[in-house]
């Protein structure tokens, strides 16, 4: 294996690549129901907390190594430690991120497959004039239903692998390019819609005013986790586009550009999704389906709300998409190192992705007394113990690998931010990120 010549077309393409990994369900969805479970405003702070202390410092090392490799996560890691003298088992850190991603994509999917689902619902007008007792009981049955679960389960699959198998990931951008403004414009359009409801003040009171004593172990244990999730760091799947990253970029600044839009779309859809919740007396633990029950209520109050709703879903699911196409793209990486051809190895993850995704399509049916951990079935494990428990365990040891085991020059360099920013970072990842995340990981076992 030898590095790579190819390069994002521009700086700009570079950040788009990573903005489209990163912005996805971790932002609109999950954010908002884990945000919902964990106390509001407490997680929301420790949370913004450990992306300025963790995600953004760790991002840097996962592309760095990436850059500086320019090769796959597994060839990058192999060669780098080679270069320093130290052991080639670093490598297997690529592979360790690979089956995270690979446990991510499988109830990933199933949840994109929602939004397809809502998407020709709205489409079909099947939300207008509906109550949100209504919506609620429809999103029940369509959980119950296993057989459509499967289907959009696949639906989704199929159009994310294929993209990979043709190996045209880096197309995407363009994607990108036109797909975030709108998605940004259509959630300013919401969120000013939920400032003229009877939910919002509560809303931004919940949101944005902490009580210390709501930071238990685990809202913290949980916004550590979905600071590595929604910044999409962790899993080796960021260092595989920084391989592509140019020469003379500024690293430091794609990543906190990439963590500043990241937040804000986090930020714009939680205060959409409360103020509706309070506005209409709902529970903000309500979970899972916490987003697809709230945000048709709230465009069906607006002037052309099935349009405007469809566009939404239309959006979200364009923008799952490319973090999808991230997600899977590490696996195929590391299945091409082991000598597969490119189709292949997309058919093989495919498959295994939508055999595991099976399980989780099915925790909401038949499976849902299946719990064989915890208490918990297998959708609430795959969703709660590789980003809770695999990404901060990656991230460190990423960490690690840029900011101890590498040798300085090369790192110095791949960071690309001078003397001072390169000080500045490993005192950072050295000193607090390392340390932090393994506190937190360490209690969460205890
Ligand atoms: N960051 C993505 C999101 O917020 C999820 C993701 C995690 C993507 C890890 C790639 C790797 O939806
Ligand atoms: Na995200």
């Amino acid at each position: 294996m030898s590095e790579t010549l190819e390069r994002w077309g521009s700086k700009r393409a570079f950040i788009l690549a990573v903005t489209g990994a990163a912005v996805g369900l971790g932002n609109i969805w999950r954010f908002p129901y884990i945000a919902g479970e964990n106390g509001g405003a407490a997680f929301l702070l420790v949370y913004v907390a450990f992306v300025l202390l963790l995600g953004i410092p760790v991002m840097m090392a996962e592309i760095l190594i990436g850059r500086a490799g320019r090769r796959g996560p597994m060839g990058s890691l192999g060669a780098l430690a080679a270069e320093a003298g130290a052991s080639r088992h670093w490598r297997w850190l690529g592979l360790f991120g690979a089956l995270t991603v690979f446990c991510i994509l499988s109830f990933y999917s199933v949840v994109s497959g929602w939004s397809i689902e809502f998407l020709v619902a709205s489409v079909n007008g099947q939300f207008n004039g509906a109550t949100a007792a209504e919506v609620g009981a429809g999103f029940e049955t369509f959980l119950a239903n296993p057989g459509l679960q499967v289907f959009n389960h696949t639906l989704f699959l199929l159009m994310t692998m294929s993209v990979v198998a043709a190996g045209v990931a880096k197309g995407l951008e363009r994607l990108n390019n036109l797909l975030m403004p709108l998605l940004y414009l259509l959630l300013i359009l919401l969120a000013v819609y939920a400032a003229t409801t009877e939910g919002f003040g509560t809303a931004l009171k919940w949101l944005f005013w902490p009580s210390f004593s709501a930071i238990t172990l685990d809202v913290v244990v949980h916004a550590m986790g979905h600071a590595f999730f929604t910044l999409a760091v962790g899993a080796c799947a960021l260092m595989a586009y920084g391989a592509y990253m140019p020469d003379d970029q500024s690293l430091p600044r794609a990543a906190v550009t990439v963590a500043v839009l990241d937040i804000s779309v986090a930020l714009l859809s939680g205060i959409a999704i409360f103020s509706v919740v309070f506005a209409q007396g709902m529970d903000p633990a309500e979970g899972p389906g916490l987003m697809f029950v709230t945000l048709p209520i709230a465009f069906a109050e607006l002037p052309w709300g099935a349009f405007w709703l469809g566009v939404f879903f239309l959006l979200l699911l364009l923008a799952t998409w490319t973090s999808a196409i991230n997600l899977a793209e590490p696996m195929v990486a590391t299945l091409q190192d082991m000598g597969l051809g490119r189709v292949r190895a997309t058919s093989l993850v495919g498959l295994g992705v939508w055999l595991l995704g099976l399980l989780s399509a099915f925790s909401f049916s038949t499976l849902e007394d299946f719990r064989p951990l915890l208490g918990r079935n297998v959708f609430e494990l795959v969703s709660s113990i590789p980003p809770d428990i695999f990404l901060p365990l990656g991230g460190v040891l990423t960490a690690i690998f840029a900011a101890w085991v590498m040798p300085r020059a090369t790192a110095h360099k791949a960071l690309g931010a001078g003397d001072r920013g390169f000080a500045l970072w490993q005192g950072v990842v050295r000193w607090v990120a390392i340390p932090l995340t393994f506190v937190v990981l360490l209690s969460a076992f205890i």
